[in-house]
């Protein structure tokens, strides 16, 4: 569980996986109410959080659904992405992808949503990949309109409204380094 190696790279970012050591970034980037705003999640408030959180996380990889931390080519922790299932949609991938505001509007997002949504498609095999979205958030759905991310319908949950996205393979408007990648 504690292997800091990337799972998935690219000249500007990489992913990998969470360990126990992440639990006070993790704590710093879910505590900020400008991360939060229109996640539908409420900020954490305590290390506990943090740490059950990457548990949870833990005992769902091993079912083949995880997220993991977005660090720069340095190794700095900026942000958090991957993959969610909700209770009453147990078959259907869900993509999630977060980063501290210093770190925003530099197509950190733009690139870890192509890495994943790849990921899902072609070596997951997901027919689909869902993306949640708050009405409101426009860079979200900017970046998942931008690879091809298709809106299906609006919903509302918790009092807000929602937009549900699909992307699928004929969809997908894949970055040719990504794409390099798939035929290697
Ligand atoms: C949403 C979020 C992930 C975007 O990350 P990011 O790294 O800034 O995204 P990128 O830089 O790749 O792309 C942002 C795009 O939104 C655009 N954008 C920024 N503010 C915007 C606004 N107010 N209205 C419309 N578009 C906007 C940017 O211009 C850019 O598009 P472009 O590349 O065509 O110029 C980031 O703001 C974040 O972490 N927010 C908090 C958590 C969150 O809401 N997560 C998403 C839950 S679905």
């Amino acid at each position: 569980m504690n292997s800091t190696q990337p799972v998935f790279s690219h000249p500007l970012l990489y992913l990998r996986k969470i360990n126990t050591e992440d639990a006070e970034f993790l704590l710093t980037l879910n505590a900020n109410p400008e991360v939060m705003k229109y996640t539908g999640e409420a900020p954490w408030q305590s290390l506990p959080e943090a740490q059950l959180f990457i548990e949870q996380n833990y005992q769902l990889s091993i079912k083949g659904i995880e997220r993991w931390l977005v660090c720069l080519p340095n190794g700095k922790p900026i942000g958090l992405a991957g993959f969610r299932i909700f209770d009453d949609l147990p078959e259907q991938w869900d993509i999630s992808f977060r980063f501290l505001p210093e770190y925003w509007n530099q197509g950190y997002a733009f690139i870890t949503v192509q890495i994943l949504t790849h990921h899902a498609l072609y070596v997951s095999k997901q027919k689909a990949l869902r993306a949640q979205v708050h009405e409101e958030n426009l860079p979200s759905s900017r970046v998942l309109e931008k690879c091809g991310y298709q809106l299906d319908h609006r919903f509302t949950w918790g009092g807000m409204i929602w937009r549900c996205y699909y992307v699928r393979q004929k969809d997908f408007q894949v970055l040719p380094e990504i794409l390099a990648d798939l035929l290697r």
